[in-house]
C-alpha cells in the first residue's frame, strides 16, 4: 500500500472519533413500520418493482444480542465526489466487524464500473484506518457509469458470486439510488442472493424528502463556498472597487448558492427555481442586476457580490428553448461537425435556429455562443454547466450599464470579477456535522445489510439535534420515486428536490434580499470550517435544514 504524507490537520482528525446515534451503544434490532407508497404514480412503480414496493420503513432500536452470520459486502462510490464518502466506508467498515468480526468489505474500484468490470480491492483495517475523517472519494475512486442494463446486473452477480459477496452498497445521488433500487428489484427476482443499500449523497443537496432530510457533503461543501464568498466580500468592502460574479456548483437545483446566501448575505443571489417560476428572460435578470448596481452607486458603493447557480442558464424558458434546438440541430449533425472555425459554427447555426432563437443566440458574446456550440456531451448534447454564465452576465451588465452611462442615467465605475467554485468543496475534510452523519449512515447500512434488507437506503433523523437524538432508518427506496420522462421514455426515478419557493429557506432569503443588496455592513464572514472547539461553532448543521426544521 502506498504511504500518504498526512498534514498536521490530518493527524489530529485521523483520531476523531465520529458521533452515533445511541442504538449504536446496544445490541440492535430492527422495528418496522407502516407499509409504504411512492410519492405519485403507484401503480406504474408497484408494477415495475413487484418485490421491493410498498416494503415499510424500518427503525433500528436496543433489543437482544443476536449471532450473526459471516458475510462478505462490496462498497461503490458513484457519481461525484462528496465530503464524507470515506466515513460511510470508516462506518460500514465498523459496524460489519463489531457485528462479526470475521465479516469482509470489498471496495469496487472506479465506480460503479468495478462491479461490472471485476475491479476491486479489499478494504483492511489498515486501508480504512488511512482514510478516516478525511474528504475525496480516493480510497477507492469514483465514476459516472449508469447500472442500468442487465448485462451489467448480470456482470455484478457474477464478481458478487465469485468472492462471495453478499450484498452491495452504492453510496450516490438520485440517480444511482433510483439504479440501486433496479438492481436490487431484479436480483429478488432472478432469486440470485445479493442484497443492495443505497446511501444519500451529494454535494447539491436535491436527494431529500420526508425521509431523507439532506445529503452528506452539502453542508461541508456549503460551507468552504461560504467563507470564500465571505472573504471576497471582506475584500470588497475593504477595496470597495469590484464587484465579483460568483457561480457555485449545483448541476440542477439552487440549494447550494442559496444556503450560501443565507450563510454570507451577498448583494445579489439567483436563484433559477424563482427565474423558471418567474418566466423570466435573460434581460430581466440583467436588469434586476444592473439596478442594484445603479443603487448602490448612487450611494457611492461601486462593489459588491453576485451569487449565480450553475444551473442557471437551463432555467431560463426562452434560454431552454433555444438550447434544446441547438441539441436537435448539433446531434450527429456531420456538416456542422465539419466547420473548423468558431466563425463558421457561429454562422451556420444562425441560418438554421428559428427567429427567436437567432435573436437570442445572436445576442450571446461569442465565447458564450462558442461554447453552446463545441461543448457537448457524448450524446452530442449542449454541456449546459460549462457555459460560463458568470462572464455572460458580467459581459451583459457592463453593455447595459454603459448605455445608461451614455444616456447619463448612471455615473459610477463598473470593475467585475468572475469565479467559479466547485471543485474546491467537494473534496474538503468532512466538517463535524458531515463526519458524524456519514459514518452514522455506514453504521446503518451494516446494519441493515445484516438483517438481510435490500431496496432500501440508509437514513439518519432528527438531524438538526445533538447526535444523541438521532435516530438510524432504512427508507424504501421506491418510497421516493415517481414517473418522469427521460431519454425518450417514462422512467421510475427517485424525485430530484428542487428549491421550494414557499419554503422557509428561501421564504427568509426573500424576505431580507433587499435588505442586503443595499446595507452598507450586512455581509456575514462566515470564516473556516472549524474541527475542534466549542460545539456552537463546529457543530452546527446547514441553515437550509434549520429553517427547513422550523428553527
Ligand atoms: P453528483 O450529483 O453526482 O453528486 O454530482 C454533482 C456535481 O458535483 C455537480 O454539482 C456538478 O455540476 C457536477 O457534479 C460536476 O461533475 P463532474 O466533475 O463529473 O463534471
Amino acid at each position: 500500500m502506498k504511504s500518504i504524507t498526512k498534514s498536521p490537520l490530518e493527524i489530529a482528525r485521523a483520531s476523531y472519533q465520529p458521533k452515533l446515534p445511541p442504538v449504536f451503544e446496544c445490541n440492535i434490532v430492527i422495528k418496522a413500520g407502516a407499509a409504504t407508497e411512492s410519492v405519485a404514480d403507484q401503480a406504474e412503480i408497484k408494477k415495475i418493482f413487484p418485490n421491493t414496493y410498498g416494503m415499510p420503513t424500518l427503525i433500528l432500536v436496543s433489543g437482544d444480542k443476536k449471532e450473526y452470520p459471516t458475510i462478505n459486502v462490496g462498497v461503490i462510490l458513484s457519481g461525484g465526489q462528496a465530503p464524507g464518502g470515506h466515513n460511510v466506508i470508516s462506518g460500514l467498515f465498523d459496524e460489519l466487524k463489531r457485528l462479526n468480526p470475521e465479516n469482509k468489505l470489498y471496495g469496487f474500484l472506479g465506480g460503479p464500473s468495478g462491479l461490472v468490470d471485476h475491479q476491486y480491492i479489499e478494504l483492511t483495517a489498515k486501508v480504512v484506518d488511512n482514510y478516516r475523517n478525511t474528504g475525496g472519494f480516493d480510497i477507492i475512486g469514483s465514476g459516472r457509469t449508469k447500472l442500468e442494463e442487465e448485462w451489467q446486473f448480470v456482470k455484478g452477480a457474477e464478481i458478487c458470486k465469485k468472492m462471495n459477496i453478499k450484498a452491495i452498497v452504492i453510496i450516490g445521488g438520485d440517480d444511482s439510488n433510483t439504479n440501486a433500487c433496479v438492481l436490487a428489484e431484479y436480483y429478488l427476482q432472478k432469486n440470485i442472493h445479493i442484497q443492495v443499500i443505497g446511501c444519500p449523497k451529494t454535494i447539491d443537496g436535491d436527494l431529500k424528502n420526508e425521509m431523507i432530510e439532506t445529503s452528506f457533503g452539502f453542508d461541508t461543501a456549503c460551507k468552504v463556498y461560504s467563507e470564500l464568498i465571505g472573504n471576497i466580500q471582506r475584500d470588497a468592502s475593504s477595496a470597495k472597487k469590484y464587484w465579483h460574479f460568483i457561480r457555485l456548483m449545483g448541476s440542477t437545483a439552487s440549494h447550494i448558492a442559496l444556503e450560501c446566501a443565507l450563510q454570507s448575505q451577498p448583494n445579489i443571489c439567483l436563484i433559477s427555481e424563482e427565474v423558471e417560476a418567474k418566466n423570466q428572460t435573460l434581460d430581466d435578470i440583467v436588469e434586476y442586476i444592473v439596478k442594484i448596481i445603479v443603487t448602490r452607486s448612487n450611494q457611492g458603493l461601486d462593489y459588491g457580490t453576485v451569487l449565480i447557480p450553475e444551473g442557471l442558464i437551463e432555467f431560463i424558458p426562452a434560454m431552454k428553448r433555444l438550447i434544446a434546438e441547438l441539441n436537435d440541430m448539433l446531434v450527429d449533425n456531420a456538416d456542422f461537425d465539419e466547420l473548423n472555425t468558431d466563425d463558421e459554427r457561429r454562422e451556420y447555426v444562425k441560418e438554421m435556429l428559428q427567429p427567436e432563437n437567432c435573436r437570442i443566440f445572436r445576442s450571446m458574446p461569442k465565447g458564450i455562443a462558442a461554447q453552446l456550440t463545441i461543448d457537448r456531451d457524448p450524446h452530442g448534447n449542449v454541456l449546459v454547466s460549462m457555459i460560463e454564465t458568470e462572464k455572460l452576465l458580467i459581459e451583459m451588465v457592463g453593455k447595459r450599464l454603459a448605455q445608461l452611462k451614455a444616456g447619463g442615467s448612471y455615473k459610477g465605475k463598473f470593475s467585475a470579477i468572475h469565479h467559479f467554485f466547485g471543485y474546491e468543496g467537494r473534496c474538503a475534510t468532512p466538517t463535524n456535522f458531515d463526519a458524524d452523519y456519514t459514518y452514522s449512515l455506514g453504521e446503518t447500512a451494516a446494519v441493515l445489510i445484516s438483517e438481510g434488507k435490500t431496496g432500501y437506503i440508509a437514513a439518519i433523523g432528527n438531524l438538526t439535534k445533538p447526535a444523541t437524538e438521532w435516530i438510524a432508518q432504512g427508507v424504501p427506496i421506491t418510497m421516493m420515486m415517481n414517473m418522469e420522462h427521460r431519454s425518450g421514455s417514462m422512467k421510475p426515478v427517485i424525485r430530484k428536490a428542487m428549491v421550494r419557493l414557499d419554503g422557509e429557506p428561501f421564504m427568509f432569503f426573500e424576505k431580507h434580499r433587499e435588505k442586503w443588496a443595499y446595507d452598507i455592513s450586512d455581509y456575514i464572514y462566515p470564516g473556516p470550517i472549524q474541527y475542534f472547539g466549542p460545539t456552537e461553532v463546529c457543530d452546527h448543521p446547514t441553515r437550509t435544514l434549520l429553517l427547513e426544521k422550523g428553527m
